[in-house]
């Protein structure tokens, strides 16, 4: 089934856009797109505990596959979690009302050397399965995305424990601990290149690392810490084709930093203009970036009218080249269905994305 809109199949229009090729329109999708929002998601929910649903392939794929359903979206994300290989390093994680908590947290160098590294294959087989299963359900034209949390949000939850504002424990091994927290992010890294080539082997055609928490760093700390992990992960993944979409949040000081990550893709919040950050880019690096985002997920509680008019201002910001619409951050649980209708069907729309080309060469 070719995309609504477009010349091309989903995955071939997923796949262009993210290697900046041209495309008649931008593929779209929204972060957390499986989730509360969904009222067959919270059917199932009342059933099955959170991490039930993580480990267990069928659930995980019924849950991946009721957005396409309800929305039909250009890309499947498979559901899951980026707390998922934390446990598998050795910290058990629990998913509570107030969020995930990590009781058994990491302080100490003998913590960091305590983690176990573990193989994607075997010891978190439930992930690839779904991600085949999705791969045969959705056939040859539908993208399906893997994704797993960039090394410093990773150890933002090992070593605060649970989200706390500020993560002041990670901040505080940051500058009493520096060695700690560089050999902390090297074995997130090393077992997340692994866990991500588990994904791409299963048939995932991109993969998104989310860095949700790397807005607390400094330019310096960001380059120090979190950029040399990221450039470990994406060395050792060796993307080739394969695009690796890096997302950060609160970001707009690291961008530059971000560009050096060995991402294809980067993945920004509502704050940057994506006009002006791909000019910066193309500045500092010499190309045109393809970039992820970036409508403010509050934008959803708007009118349908309000919700075209965000999608269309994103669209305007790249001219809808080289560019996934997304959201700047997950949906939230309680935007009504018919509004993330709204907003995938608007970016569908090719030919008032053509318009805003138009528009902007004008
Ligand atoms: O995008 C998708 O649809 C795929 C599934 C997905 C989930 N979490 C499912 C989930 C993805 C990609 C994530 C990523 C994730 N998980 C991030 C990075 C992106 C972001 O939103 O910042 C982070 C920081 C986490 C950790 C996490 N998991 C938190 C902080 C929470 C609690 C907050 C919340 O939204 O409830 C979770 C739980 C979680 N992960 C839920 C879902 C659908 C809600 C759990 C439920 O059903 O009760």
């Amino acid at each position: 089934m070719p995309a609504p809109g477009s010349q091309f199949d989903r995955k071939s229009l997923f796949q262009r856009a993210c290697r900046g090729e041209s495309t008649d329109r931008a593929p779209v999708w929204m972060m957390r797109q499986a989730g509360r929002y969904l009222p067959e998601y919270r059917a199932l929910r009342a059933k099955h505990s959170f991490l039930e649903v993580c480990k267990t392939p069928a659930l995980a794929v019924e849950v991946s596959l009721q957005p396409f359903q309800a929305l039909a979206m250009d890309a499947v994300i498979v559901f899951s979690d980026i707390l998922v290989p934390a446990e598998a390093m050795g910290l058990p994680i629990h998913f509570g009302d107030g969020g995930p908590e990590l009781p058994e947290k990491i302080r100490r160098r003998e913590d960091v050397a305590r983690l176990h590294d573990f193989d994607p294959e075997r010891e978190t087989r439930f992930l690839p399965d779904a991600i085949q299963q999705l791969c045969r359900a959705l056939g040859p034209e539908v993208p399906v995305l893997g994704f797993a949390g960039a090394p410093w949000t990773l150890a933002c939850y090992m070593v605060d424990g649970a989200g706390r504002d500020g993560f002041p424990e990670t901040k505080r091994m940051l500058h009493a601990q520096p060695e700690v927290l560089r050999e902390l992010l090297r074995r997130i890294a090393q077992n997340t290149a692994r866990y991500l080539q588990a994904q791409f082997a299963a048939g995932a055609s991109a993969v998104q690392l989310f860095d949700t928490w790397a807005g607390e760093l400094s330019r310096d700390d960001y380059d120090a810490f979190a950029l040399p992990a990221l450039q470990q992960l994406t060395a050792a993944l060796r993307p080739g084709d394969s695009p690796v979409i890096y997302y950060s949040k609160a970001s707009s000081h690291l961008l530059e930093s971000a560009a050096r990550s060995g991402a294809t893709v980067l993945s920004v919040d509502w704050r940057v203009d994506m006009a002006e950050l791909r000019a910066s880019l193309l500045a500092a690096t010499g190309r045109e970036w393809p970039l992820q985002g970036n409508v403010d997920p509050h934008a959803l509680y708007g009118s349908e009218l309000s919700i075209r008019a965000a999608v269309q201002a994103a669209l305007a910001q790249t001219g809808g080249r080289a560019h996934v619409l997304n959201l700047g951050h997950g949906i939230l649980p309680d935007v009504p269905v018919e509004s993330a209708r709204a907003f995938i069907h608007a970016g569908q729309q090719r030919l008032e994305n053509a318009a805003v080309g138009a528009a902007e060469r004008a």
